[in-house]
């Protein structure tokens, strides 16, 4: 694509996403700012909702037909099929359904990197609580580097899982997930990733890859609504990670009281639980369709990339900002520190002059980043108004 069809194309998107045109959004890996579609899609549902009410049969048809319509377009997404798909609330719902299914023994290992967020650091030292697990810390660095090498090391004939990041969400390295998993499948063992910053922001084909389990949310790179999300499972996972919770929606034929028995639902869907929102639901699908077939799937990815270069480049070149990220394996998740002010007060500046990012860790670094319908100049203002708070002292 030519760079005036491409910056024609930006245009238009940010059009339909005017969050992007209130500020500089710079940060996706907590909310993606929402499409107009979505939000329209979804306020349509409730309307129907209020006015004909939830109560009839169509009610119940259309809610189905949504979670289907969900579940098909992140299998597009993902390159799978929607039967490894189920539908969730967040990524930590995803990441407990991974870690807590297997069936656990006292004494058995689990693998787990240093660079998680508590979405995966959770789930993982409840199985070592409840059921004597233990868990092996792979210190990773900064993520880049021989990280198959550190994981490996770690592996004993009693591991069973390990626990990793697609994208890690403090220093933005993309690890390499395809290698991980072919170590781990060498040695028996099951992968469960968080991708909570991945998910839309770096390519992946997730039959390809051979992951076990992918949990991801609707609300970061997706563009969804909050209160959405989902995990893939593989056909080989399916038989190994049981639904820890359950209920009707778990179900793939009747019932059997006599028997005290069910029949889980043939794929993903035996870990979906109950009732759902439907209008979210509904507004997750909008979303993840228009990522898909109004932005572009791969130019998205592309763009996205571009950008985190661009921002790095641009942080780099600046005296005084050290950044983190390691360029060698890095998305749209750009993180720095800036000498002489903390990195929470360095946030807060920048709202001010309209620039969004956001600070974490102890101590403190800040974390930007570049979603699809960002532009140079949303990062050239970042810099720009870094360096004058710098000047102001
Ligand atoms: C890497 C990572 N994992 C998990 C989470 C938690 O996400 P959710 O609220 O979708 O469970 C986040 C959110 O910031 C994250 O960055």
């Amino acid at each position: 694509m030519s760079a005036v069809d491409s910056q024609a194309r930006s245009a238009m998107i940010r059009e339909e996403m005017p969050a992007t045109r209130a500020c500089a959004y710079l940060n996706t890996g907590t909310f993606g700012p929402l499409p107009r579609a979505t939000i329209e899609a979804m306020r349509a549902y409730q309307q129907e909702e209020l006015e004909a009410g939830r109560i009839r049969a169509e009610g119940y048809l259309r809610a189905r037909e949504t979670k289907a319509r969900a579940r098909a377009a992140l299998a597009r997404l993902f390159g799978c099929s929607p039967r490894n798909i189920a539908l969730t609330r967040h990524t930590t719902d995803g990441m407990n359904i991974g870690i807590l299914g297997l069936n656990w023994r006292p004494g058995d290992e689990l693998i787990i990197s240093d660079l998680e967020h508590p979405g995966g650091q959770l789930p993982a030292y409840n199985v070592a609580r409840r059921f004597g697990v233990t868990v092996r810390l792979a210190r990773l660095g900064d993520g880049s580097g021989d990280v198959v090498g550190r994981i490996e090391r770690l592996v004993t004939p009693r591991t069973r899982m390990i626990v990793i990041s697609h994208l890690t969400w403090g220093t933005g390295a993309v690890l390499p997930l395809a290698d991980i998993v072919e170590m781990a499948h060498r040695h028996h063992v099951l992968v469960v990733v968080d991708a909570a910053q991945s998910a839309g922001s770096v390519p992946v084909n997730l039959p390809e890859t051979g992951v076990d389990v992918y949990a991801f949310p609707g609300q970061k790179w997706l563009c969804g609504p909050e209160g959405t999300g989902g995990v893939y499972v593989s056909d080989e996972a399916l038989d190994l990670i049981n639904p820890t919770v359950v209920g009707y929606a778990s179900m793939g034929g009747p019932m059997d009281h006599h028997g005290g028995y069910f029949i889980p639902a043939d794929g993903a869907q035996r870990y979906e639980v109950g009732g759902i929102n439907a209008p979210l639901t509904l507004g997750l699908a909008t979303s993840v369709e228009f990522i898909l077939d109004t932005v572009g799937l791969a130019w998205a990815y592309a763009r996205i990339a571009e950008l985190g270069r661009y921002a790095w480049n641009r942080l780099a070149a600046v005296d005084g900002i050290n950044v983190i990220t390691p360029r060698e394996c890095m998305a749209g998740l750009v993180s720095f520190t800036v000498e002489g002010i903390e990195a929470p007060q360095l946030v807060e500046r920048l709202a001010e002059y309209g620039v969004i990012i956001r600070h974490l860790g102890s101590p403190a670094w800040c974390r930007v980043s570049t979603g699809f319908y960002n532009t140079e100049e949303d990062i050239d203002r970042l810099v720009s108004a870094i360096q004058e708070i710098r000047r102001a002292g």
